[in-house]
């Protein structure tokens, strides 16, 4: 029996026993037939997506069985037997849409590890599953049991500090991807694709779902489902347009060698070696005058007309005011230069 994805998480429920957020250490992605077959024999597993709750008998159970084939699942099975707070084996038999709390956790799991790139898995459906949720520097608290909390910690003598008010919680609570620097923690959500030699600084911004496949400085914005190939660079406090709220919806993404000037912005997808002028938005609808070597102009067209095309520079003429749109020779030569103090 194959399966899509399979882990073992540690998590906090509220005080009706509902879900508020699963840290799962070891993701699966397509995990060993055997490792289902145990599930089934252990687990009460019944097939399907489900998300078990699990006790310390039923996780020794498993990890015997398990244990010659993914010792270091077993391993992780046997820790969390000492576990103070609720754990679940995940099974995702299939990609279909989450119909639970865990479910949600584990595909963003999967993104922020690497194992599935964005738009790679579905996500439809998970704004409801996802509770809102204090962050704190106790671990996540259920909304309506805060002033209790906080209360408690007081007459403790503690502070209850509270981080975020969110849906999602900050990556890097889960998963510090490899080869990477993140040099404000907060702007960069669970279910960011945060590729090896990226560094984020304090002005980048990744949401889920999105990222950087490679070697990318950002100190921009990546909004939901934009994608930012290797070699590209986000400017300081730049914009990539999500598709959330009124941003239309063309997936906005970056091809390989760019780089968004500080306060640039987009809204069409990039090709590959492209440049876009420091403070110019360009949108699907921008009107954009194309001038050939000589700076004629040559053609004017949309901003959508130009979408994923590779080797533009856009700028705004400082002269006219009108967008421009020629050849662009120095990306390369731009994007060595930042990268050289990665
Ligand atoms: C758009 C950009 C890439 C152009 O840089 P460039 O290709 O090196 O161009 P130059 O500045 O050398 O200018 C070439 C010529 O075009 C002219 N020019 C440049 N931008 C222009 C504009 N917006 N309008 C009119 N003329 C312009 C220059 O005056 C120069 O004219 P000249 O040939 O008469 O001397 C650059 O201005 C830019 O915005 N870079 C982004 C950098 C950035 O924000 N990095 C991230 C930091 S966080």
């Amino acid at each position: 029996m194959t399966a899509f994805a399979l882990a073992i998480g540690v998590g906090t429920k509220n005080s009706k026993g509902e879900w508020l957020e699963v840290y799962f250490q070891r993701p699966l992605l397509n995990p060993a037939d055997s490792l289902v077959s145990a599930a089934l024999e252990t687990l009460g597993y019944e097939g399907g997506n489900m998300a078990l709750d699990v006790d310390g008998g039923e996780l020794t159970a498993f990890a015997d069985a398990i244990e010659a084939v993914a010792p270091e699942q077993a391993a992780l099975a046997r820790a969390c037997t000492e576990s103070v707070r609720p754990i679940t084996v995940t099974i995702l038999d299939t990609d279909a849409p989450a119909t639970s709390t865990p479910e949600v956790y584990l595909k963003l799991h999967l993104l922020s590890h690497r194992l599935v790139k964005p738009h790679s898995v579905n996500l439809a459906g998970m704004f409801g599953l996802l509770p809102n949720v204090a962050w704190t520097n106790q671990g996540a608290i259920d909304l309506a049991e805060l002033p209790e909390a906080q209360l408690k910690a007081r007459l403790n003598g503690e502070l209850l500090s509270i981080n975020s008010v969110d849906k999602f919680p900050r990556m890097t609570d889960y998963i510090v991807p490899s080869g990477t620097r993140i040099a404000h923690t907060a702007r960069v959500r669970l279910g960011a694709y945060i590729g090896e030699g990226t560094t984020i600084m304090h002005e980048g911004f990744v949401n889920f779902n999105a990222g950087t496949l490679g070697v990318s400085m950002v100190e921009g914005r990546i909004s939901a489902g934009v994608v930012v190939g290797d070699g590209s660079d986000l400017g300081g406090g730049c914009s990539t347009m999500g598709t959330l709220s009124g941003g239309g919806n063309i997936i906005i993404s970056v091809g390989e060698k760019c780089l968004l000037g500080a306060n640039a912005g987009i809204g069409i997808p990039l090709g590959d070696r492209c440049t876009v002028e420091s403070g110019l938005y360009v949108t699907a609808g921008t009107k954009i005058q194309v001038l050939d070597d000589q700076k004629q102009v040559v053609d004017t067209v949309k901003g959508r007309d130009l979408a994923g095309k590779s080797d533009l520079l856009f700028r705004r003429n400082s002269i006219t005011g009108a967008v421009e749109c020629v050849t662009n020779k120095s990306a390369i030569a731009l994007n060595e230069e930042l990268h050289a103090n990665n």
